[in-house]
């Protein structure tokens, strides 16, 4: 599901070539990591259709995604939604994100705010330009 919400959601802002660099990033070892050391919420409709990240040490939201088949059916701001209640019980005041460029419009529709260019550097060195956002709760 990760995978193909990359390839066919984020394609177009981004390359072939980045693309197929941050797909390679992914492993499942990743994802039990993420499990043991922060707040790991999916999405379920009889298979895994979305998934988001919560760092509640940095206050921030480090992954959201929906799968392809599934976008436009509110998935994705019923995750942010999980996010800020969790955020909330963290006693998080103000919840940031590194928005892909695709996805910039859609974090402005639930209350996020532009900050600053930037961008996520992937473990082989390719860049990932991306848009700085925070959400005052
Ligand atoms: C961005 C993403 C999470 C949106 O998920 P979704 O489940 O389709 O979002 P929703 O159905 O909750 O959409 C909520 C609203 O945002 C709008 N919207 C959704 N994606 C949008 C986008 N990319 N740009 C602008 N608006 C968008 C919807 O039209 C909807 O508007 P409405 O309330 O007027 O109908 C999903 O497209 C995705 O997984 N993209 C690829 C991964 C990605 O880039 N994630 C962000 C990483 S930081």
């Amino acid at each position: 599901m990760h995978n193909s919400s990359i390839r066919e959601l984020c394609l177009g802002p981004y390359s072939q070539d980045q693309i197929d660099d941050w797909v390679s990033a992914l492993n499942p070892h990743g994802y039990v990591k993420v499990m043991e050391t922060l707040e790991f919420i999916l999405a379920v409709e009889k298979e895994i259709v979305g998934l988001s990240i919560l760092d509640p040490g940095k206050a921030e939201l480090t992954a959201l995604y929906v799968s392809p088949r599934h976008v436009g059916q509110g998935i994705g701001t019923m995750l942010v939604a999980e996010v800020e209640a969790l955020s909330g019980e963290a006693d998080i005041h103000a919840l940031h994100l590194s928005s892909t460029l695709n996805a910039v419009g859609f974090y402005e529709r639930t209350g996020f705010v532009r900050q600053y260019d930037s961008s996520y550097t992937l473990p082989c060195g390719t860049v990932l330009p991306c848009v700085r956002m925070m959400k005052r709760l």
